[in-house]
């Protein structure tokens, strides 16, 4: 094989494994059996060995955790990895202090409290201070191999600083508050359904088949037991939890040691008080025996051991009076249902307002204007109404309907097929130009200090900004004249604008509003390519060839970009000197002998497929379109090609076969 011939391999092995992870990961729907796919992904790994220059951070070889397990493969607990009983009363715990108490060696014993994670079990083996195997708790017995998500996670070791033969190890995969309300605000917006708590989330998160996934969810773990040890022996949990401290766990701090019931009765108030100041949810706590020859000595059941026990909190709902469901309206017309609440304390805030999401949630819940209903956090954090007291009705309570005419601009509501959303699909409803510019200005987009909601209803009002590009044209004299609007503050906006016009372009990017596309993956596309037009004109290819990037992604870009106004609005703020640059690389290798030079690829080709000649050229720096025009430098044709070779000889534009086209590139 010559080496062009190789790299060309090169090139369509990558389209094709990415092919079938878009098939697997996102579309559920495998096209080749794994022996297959693992074969093409040793193959590409080998031809990259063989041409080092090939190698290149987003190729299917180099993505953490590959796809090698298709469905998670079973494993074996080495030991049975127990659940814990409960106690819901001071007094069950007194049982169970009275039931575990007894003389170790003629001391007595003595307890550690700690808090009980709202998680999920995973169970990590270490061989020779090396992370060899993650795994999920499943029914105690056997779990799910989930190591390359588990390596995912933040702070956790992959290797220890004694290299001990064996150490299994148990602990808690967890979401922290913050971020599930992070994610479920991204998840709502994207009108993706949203987890119910951070246990869901986490949950979901680790058992992704692609472990890009659960990289970008951001979970945590504590560890708090050794299920197995090979070489050490340690007299008390205590003292376990300092070894897997020193061995680089994370460990929870705040545990205590106990003695008596007045001890454990003053634990239990302040935490109970004080949870929700903990960056983690937590259900509970766990109370241990301290002394291990004594949880040895008290065994098991065939569930729990005897030795430990777990106290759960009350669950903290609170009643309240649902008075009116409010509609409001997205930058994408979205509908979106909010709860307008009898203002009631829960967990440490009150609570007045709790988004429905949409109306499924509100019909599968049952609830009716005027229901009293229980609330809670969710995640300690976010408001939700819980259900509906139906026993409490009334009568006069009233069932929600969706508006069938927008509230804003009286066009019909649709519900577009497949989606749990209601939106108004006028382009020109008012929502749409507010939200879009108040979205383009806020922190997450261009960040403009000063330009608030209020600020920008004014600028709407007045008609001094419909658009994002009008807000670089603003004029002091146009500001002076809105109300509230002082010489100091006007000047400090105008400067704030001004100063958004050499943002990162990936800010840009994000502040466009395209749908689906966050910072996050503004970010990403930042990195690979030149600038916002070149990520507005990639083909879906381009764009599904980086990881993370689904074809979802791609299409939504594209629907944007086809969008006359949104084109304008691109040129627009090109020249009003908006900075568009974002810095990244294009897919192009080193050698770029087409740079500058635009390709039609037409017709059936004898050895590679049309899509693989694409992306070579995209690889030597040349763009493949399309439609033949006269900016056209060459047409590759193969059998059937039709129209496009007849425009092409008409507009004596170089003719190309395939075997030619290979010949180009050929050193
Ligand atoms: S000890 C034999 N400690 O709670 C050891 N469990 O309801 C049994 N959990 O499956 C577990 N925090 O997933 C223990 N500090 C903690 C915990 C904890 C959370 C979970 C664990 C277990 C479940 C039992």
């Amino acid at each position: 094989m010559s080496k062009t011939q190789d790299i060309q391999r090169i090139v369509a092995l990558r389209q094709e494994i990415e092919k079938h992870n878009i098939a697997y990961y996102e579309q559920d729907a495998p096209t080749i059996p794994d022996d297959q796919y693992d074969k093409l992904v040793r193959e590409l790994a080998d031809l990259e060995t063989k041409y080092p220059e090939t190698q290149v951070e987003n190729s299917p070889t180099q993505k953490v955790g590959g796809r090698a397990d298709r469905r998670f493969q079973q494993v074996t607990h080495i030991r049975q990895l127990l659940s814990l009983s409960n106690a819901f009363s001071l007094e069950e715990l007194a049982d169970f202090l009275r039931r575990t108490q007894q003389p170790v060696d003629g001391k007595t014993m003595d307890y550690i409290f700690e808090h009980k994670i709202d998680g999920l079990t995973v169970a990590l083996t270490y061989e020779n201070g090396v992370l060899q195997l993650g795994a999920t708790r499943g029914d105690g017995f056997v779990g799910e191999n989930v190591t390359d998500n588990i390596k995912t996670i933040k702070g956790l070791p992959l290797t220890l600083k004694d290299n001990l033969p064996k150490l299994v190890v148990r602990g808690e995969a967890y979401m922290s508050k913050a971020h599930f309300a992070v994610l479920n605000a991204q998840r709502d917006e994207r009108g993706e359904t949203v987890f119910a708590n951070p246990r869901n989330a986490a949950a979901g998160s680790l058992r992704q088949l692609d472990a890009a996934i659960t990289a970008e969810r951001e979970l945590e773990v504590l560890i708090y037991d050794i299920v197995y040890i090979e070489g050490k022996t340690f007299l008390t949990h205590e003292e376990e939890l300092s070894y897997l401290r020193e061995q680089g766990f994370p460990i929870n701090p705040l545990f205590k040691r106990v003695a008596t019931i007045a001890e454990i009765d003053d634990f239990i108030s302040y935490w109970q008080e004080q949870r929700h100041s903990l960056p983690f949810e937590i259900d509970g706590l766990v109370l241990k025996v301290n002394q291990l020859a004594a949880r040895d000595q008290l065994g098991n059941t065939a569930k729990a051991p005897r030795g430990a026990i777990a106290y759960k909190f009350p669950a903290e709902e609170v009643e309240t009076k649902l008075l009116d469901i409010e509609i409001s309206l997205g930058r994408t017309g979205v509908l979106t249902p909010t709860a307008i609440l009898d203002p009631v304390p829960v967990a440490g805030s009150i609570i007045s307002r709790a988004s429905l999401h949409n109306a499924d949630l509100i019909r599968e819940r049952d609830l009716r204007i005027g229901d009293a209903v229980m609330i809670r956090k969710a995640g300690d954090v976010i408001p939700e109404v819980v259900r509906a007291l139906t026993e409490k009705r009334t009568g006069a309570e009233k069932i929600f309907a969706m508006p069938a005419l927008c509230p804003e601009c009286s066009m019909p509501i649709v519900q577009p097929e497949g989606e749990v959303a209601h939106r108004c699909v006028n382009n020109d409803c008012p929502s749409r130009h507010r939200e879009k510019l108040i979205y383009f200005v806020s922190s997450g987009g261009m960040d403009i200090d000063g330009l608030g909601p209020q600020v920008v209803m004014q600028l709407l009002n007045s008609g001094l900004a419909v658009s994002p590009a009008d807000l670089y044209t603003l004029k002091r004299e146009d500001l002076l004249a809105l109300e509230r609007m002082g010489e100091k503050s006007v000047d400090n906006l105008l400067q704030a604008i001004a100063a958004s016009k050499s943002n990162p372009g990936y800010r840009l990017l994000t502040a466009l509003g395209i749908p689906l596309v966050g910072e996050k993956a503004a970010k990403l596309l930042a990195g690979y390519f030149p600038n916002i037009d070149s990520v507005l004109t990639a083909t879906v290819e381009q764009l599904t060839a980086i990881p993370e990037i689904g074809e979802k992604m791609a299409a939504s870009i594209h629907q944007w970009y086809e969008k006359e106004e949104n084109r304008i609005l691109i040129n627009k703020l090109k020249e009003l000197g908006v900075n568009t640059t974002l810095g990244g690389e294009t897919l192009a290798g080193d050698d770029l002998r087409f740079q500058g030079m635009t390709f039609v690829v037409t017709g059936t080709m004898e050895t590679m497929t049309r899509e693989e000649i694409k992306s070579l050229i995209a690889y030597y720096g040349g763009k493949a379109t399309d439609s033949v025009s006269k900016k056209t430098n060459y047409v590759v044709v193969g059998e059937n090609a039709g129209s496009k070779r007849e425009k092409a000889l008409d507009l004596h534009i170089p003719v190309l076969t395939e075997q030619e086209f290979l010949a180009m590139i050929e050193k």
